[in-house]
């Protein structure tokens, strides 16, 4: 998840040649309006909303990873917490409470209130959001106007959901109602902290469920700000709940929880298994998952390939590398292979590393030490393999999480950089012939998230799009995630969609009523 965006800023983000309007008016968000030393005003957990301390009373640090020190402690939830912010949330949900009678659309001007109030405050939530995570500030400003936007497409939906009348047989007469499906656990990783959290709030509050939040254990700072905005913007007491903590613990109290009827995770797939089977042994609660992916992303010889290389740098280097969709495999056509190797090595080894909250930076540190060893594991591993290394392939500077922009090239399909989710900025090259051959490796993957390609060729494009086995396909862009378009997995990287209309329904019962006329008219 995450965004092409545009270039249009003082920021130098990122850099693509699409644009588009985004929410927020960037020109006001320079880097110098970051706040490196945000005060950190809540580390308790948000349960029906009030901040309280863990049951067990114990704490646990998040660190910055520019600088692997402390930035707080923060109440750590486990099950006993778990129990108490689901009744809160199931009393919420109760029929006849304050929520399950507001009007649909009194519920559209409650999400877009919480959206107001982010874009107030964007300032002071994307330096927390830089703090924490280590993502430039541009990017966090970026991630807080998607997440925005995000809102206020949920926001719209509101009083637009809605069933049927149905020609039922006999002297019948039949109509569904969607019904929120209840209490709703919602778990999510640690790369796109707000922007996660609006794809999960968004559709289950436009829907009218209730929610159990956990942010990652890396990056809780923001999940918990915006809880107070929340409150602030007037959710009753209830709907909205934030446990910080870990997966094996608070984590999994959500995943095997009986109260709790749906869980939507974002994570890996190692743990979405975890959640499939909690759920399965517990309540048989509805899942949804969206997990990894290697995607590919294909350069065709009849592109530009300038552009190109723009697009799958930006493919991978975004977010350094950590981005679930990630275009982790590039593979480039025989015709221009050396002339985009070549150009895209200049790419890399021109991108700026450095203090997430300097001016111009693009790339930051990765989130923490785990992600940072196995990155460079990995690396390694290319190394020992035979690809050929062009640029990087090591640690930056000595203080902080940060990795060198990498670039492998001679990379084939047997390696485990090409086949393993790296999720750090490592570019991995991979030579092709014909769209015949390429789409058959592409497809060759447990992973189904994403897929590219460039091209001129309408024919190229269409016969890609249809043949690749992934959820979302882009054509002469990549990473192209908007709030109206559907998103999620085939294969190992999940199932379920987020964003767009098909979205709701996993939020949804569908309810059926047959009245009985007394003889058909
Ligand atoms: P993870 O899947 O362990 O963590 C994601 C979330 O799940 C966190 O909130 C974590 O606390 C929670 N969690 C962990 N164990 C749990 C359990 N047993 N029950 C319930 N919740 C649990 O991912 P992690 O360790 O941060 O990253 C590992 C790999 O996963 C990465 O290297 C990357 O390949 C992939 N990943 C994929 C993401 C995506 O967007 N699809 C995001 C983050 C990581
Ligand atoms: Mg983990």
């Amino acid at each position: 998840m995450c965004f092409i965006y545009l270039s249009q800023s003082m920021l130098l983000l990122r850099t693509t040649s699409s644009s588009w309007r985004r929410s927020l008016d960037w020109n006001r968000w320079c880097g110098n309006m970051a706040n490196r030393n945000p005060q950190i005003k809540y580390t308790k957990l948000f349960i029906n909303n009030e901040f309280v301390d863990s049951a067990s009373g114990k704490t646990f640090p998040t660190l910055n990873p520019t600088n692997e020190k402390k930035i707080a402690d923060i109440a750590e939830a486990d099950k006993a917490d778990v129990d108490h912010a689901v009744a809160a949330a199931n009393a919420a949900f109760k029929i006849g409470s304050e929520w399950r009678k507001l009007d649909a659309s009194t519920r559209g001007k409650l999400i877009n209130k919480l959206a107001t109030l982010i874009e107030r405050d964007v300032e002071y939530i994307a330096s927390l959001e830089t703090l924490d995570n280590g993502k430039p500030y541009g990017d966090s400003v970026f991630d807080i106007g998607c997440a925005v936007d995000t809102f206020r497409y949920y926001a719209g939906w509101c009083d637009k959901i809605h069933g049927n009348t149905i020609p039922a047989d006999f002297e019948l007469f039949s109509l569904t109602r969607k019904e929120p499906v209840g209490v709703v656990g919602q778990i999510v990783p640690w790369n796109y902290p707000i922007l996660m959290l609006s794809w999960k709030w968004g559709p289950a509050l436009a829907t009218g469920c209730t929610i159990i939040f956990k942010p990652a254990e890396q990056t809780p700072l923001t999940a918990l700000y915006v809880a107070a905005l929340g409150k602030e913007a007037g959710f009753p007491a209830g709907v909205i709940n934030v446990l910080t903590g870990y997966g094996p613990t608070a984590g999994a109290a959500i995943a095997s929880h009986s109260d709790i009827n749906k869980v939507a995770f974002t994570g890996s797939t190692q743990v979405g298994r975890l959640i499939l089977a909690a759920a399965a042994n517990s309540n048989l609660k509805r899942v949804s998952l969206e997990l990894g992916g290697k995607s590919p992303l294909v350069i065709c010889s009849d592109a530009d390939v300038d552009e190109a290389v723009e697009i799958a740098h930006g493919a991978i280097f975004n977010n350094h590398g950590q981005n679930c969709c990630a275009g982790s495999r590039t593979f480039v056509q025989e015709e221009v292979y050396d002339e985009f190797v070549k150009k895209a090595v200049a790419k890399g080894t021109s991108r700026k590393v450095g203090d997430p909250f300097a001016d111009g930076i693009q790339q930051g540190p990765q989130v923490d030490d785990e992600m940072f060893n196995r990155v460079l594991s990995l690396i390694e591993s290319g190394k020992a393999e035979g690809a050929k290394l062009d640029c990087g392939g090591g640690r930056w500077g000595k203080e902080g999480y940060f990795i060198q922009p990498t670039v492998f090239s001679n990379v084939t399909d047997n390696m485990r950089i090409a086949k393993e989710e790296i999720f750090g900025p490592v570019q991995c090259i991979i030579k092709f012939k014909t769209l015949e051959e390429v789409i058959e490796r592409a497809n060759d993957t447990s992973y189904g998230l994403a897929a590219g390609i460039v091209t001129r060729d309408i024919n190229k494009a269409l016969i890609f799009a249809q043949s690749v086995k992934a959820g979302s396909v882009w054509v002469n862009c990549y990473d192209a995630v908007v709030p109206q378009v559907p998103f999620g997995g085939y294969k190992q990287s999940g199932f379920g969609r987020e964003l767009g209309e098909d979205s709701l329904k996993e939020y949804l019962e569908v309810k059926s009523v047959t009245i009985k006329m007394p003889y058909k008219i």
